[in-house]
């Protein structure tokens, strides 16, 4: 009887054991967060003393966005926000990343105008999230600019980094008390690339080769503004912390030639190099890729000076460092080829980078044309991260999978599985990861998609006027993912073979 009982106990233990083993723990202190974005969620587009801001502006005056659909309602979350906290209890999330909406704030989008109600909605939204123990991660600026300071040239005009300075000085003001985590811009690259440089999000005004480096560059500055201004007059007394979040995707070469090398470096110095090299590097400004490429096609197009604005030498210093950890969002890789393409629009971004980009059709796909499920490109993402820029502080504050909506939402379980193992596999070879986010916490007003491709742990039923949020099978995996701190172990692709040096 004794030795039954015993064998029944040593069959229990390795049973755990068993159920253990293929568990991988998250560090001790890792923290899990879902995020959203103003204008995807929130509605309310002419509340109160709201004015119009450049999406509002270009869903009600272009057909640009494929259903033709707006956030004027969106989730909602300008009367529902009290629900959107209670979901981010029932997923037991550690922070929820949400943006501010400028023109909410400040009307005329200077700050001679503060808004009561814009400051009032903000607050209610910290406060019910620090009553429900969740931490507030702000973003400061996720692409919705006032329409009045885009008729001024928008990221364009130099002066636009003073503006954001004095917006983001009245946030801190308001809400720094209990923020304490502050992300500057959400993925400049995307807003200037495809809102200045191309028709992909608002302004949408197609000033290509010019009008992104143009708009970068003051991002750039209005960045380093806002870093030094919180550093040197909010950090003493608020303490907290603040920097940029960056998208960057993976690009990896289609074949081991070294012209293929080359072009996978120059690819992912377009893309995380971009934001990145100026404020993660030692050396600071923009990558010599950049520098050399666009110098070299604008003298062959006649310039009379690179299309690349220059820093200062003051500049450049004022830039380096002004960051507290590194903010990244990752979707999806890209395949890289030298040359291949040459049909590509003069001048751009596109042909001043003067690689082939792809995706190859075996990789899964989602309901996004351009995110394709490859979790290994995240690892070598973070690795390169590592090595680059000398392995800072990483907080994952976007990585998520589109799909038509479903409740059951199996694809989107196993996205997150598989990046979520793809990122410990990064954790394992040393990088400093201390934070995930999913996007998003629930479906939204995918920009210039609309509603036909939705990331939310959350279903929201946009013909409800009650906007009723559901959860989907993925909001319970999350839950049970941060419930347990681990992830059921997944091997990716074995990348034993990838040198990583030689994308340095
Ligand atoms: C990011 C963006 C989010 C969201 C997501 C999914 O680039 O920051 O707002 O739209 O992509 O496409």
């Amino acid at each position: 009887m004794v030795s039954r009982t015993v064998f029944f106990v040593i069959i229990l233990i390795s049973e755990c054991g068993r159920i253990f083993a293929y568990k991988r723990k998250f560090p001790n202190n890792f923290s899990f967060g879902a995020a959203t974005a103003s204008y995807q969620i929130e509605g309310g587009w002419n509340a109160s003393d709201k004015s119009e801001n450049i999406w509002d502006d270009l869903t009600h005056n272009t057909n640009l966005v494929v259903d033709k659909t707006n956030g004027d309602v969106a989730c909602n979350s300008y009367n529902l926000y009290k629900r959107d906290v209670e979901m981010l209890t029932e997923l037991g999330v550690d922070f929820y990343r949400f943006s501010l909406s400028w023109s909410r704030i400040l009307p005329t989008g200077f700050s001679e105008k503060i808004s009561d109600d814009g400051l009032k909605y903000y607050n209610a939204i910290i406060d019910n999230l620090l009553e429900a123990n969740v931490t507030p991660i702000v973003t400061i600026y996720h692409w919705d600019l006032p329409k009045s300071l885009q008729d001024l040239g928008g990221w364009t005009n130099p002066l636009m980094a003073d503006y954001f300075a004095d917006f983001s000085n009245v946030v801190f003001e308001a809400f720094g008390d209990r923020v304490k985590t502050w992300l500057t811009f959400n993925e400049p690259l995307v807003f200037c690339q495809q809102g200045y440089g191309g028709m992909g999000k608002a302004p949408a005004l197609n000033l290509t080769g010019v009008g992104e480096y143009l708009s970068a560059h003051t991002v750039l500055k209005a960045h380093a503004k806002v870093y030094h201004l919180y550093d040197e007059n909010f950090r003493p007394a608020q303490k907290g912390r603040i920097s940029m979040t960056i998208s960057g995707q993976w690009y990896e070469p289609d074949t081991d030639s070294p012209e293929d090398l080359e072009a996978a470096l120059v690819a992912e110095q377009f893309d995380v190099g971009w934001f990145g090299h100026p404020i993660f590097s030692k050396e600071g400004d923009y990558p010599n890729a950049m520098k050399e490429r666009i110098m070299k096609r604008s003298e062959e197009q006649g310039y009379t000076k690179s299309r690349l604005p220059e820093f200062t030498a003051e500049e450049i210093e004022y830039i380096k460092g002004t960051y507290d950890f590194l903010g990244l969002n990752h979707y999806t890789t890209y395949s890289v080829k030298a040359n291949g393409e040459t049909n590509f629009v003069e001048p751009s971004f596109e042909h001043d980078r003067g690689v082939k980009v792809f995706q190859e059709a075996t990789w899964p796909s989602s309901a996004s044309s351009w995110l394709k499920v490859v979790p290994w490109g995240f690892t070598k993402m973070l690795k390169w991260i590592r090595s680059n820029y000398a392995n800072p502080e990483v907080m994952v504050f976007e990585n998520g999978f589109s799909d038509n909506g479903t409740t059951d939402d199996q694809d989107r379980i196993n996205y997150h599985r598989l990046y979520l193992n793809a990122m410990l596999d990064a954790v394992d070879s040393g990088c400093n990861i201390t934070a995930y986010t999913v996007w998003s916490l629930m479906d939204n007003m995918e920009w210039l998609r609309g509603y036909t491709e939705l990331f939310g742990l959350y279903r929201v039923d946009f013909n409800d006027t009650e906007r009723k949020r559901t959860p989907k099978s993925s909001a319970f995996y999350y839950r049970d993912v941060i419930k347990d701190r681990a992830v059921e172990h997944v091997k990716n692709k074995d990348d034993d073979d990838f040198d990583i040096s030689l994308l340095l």
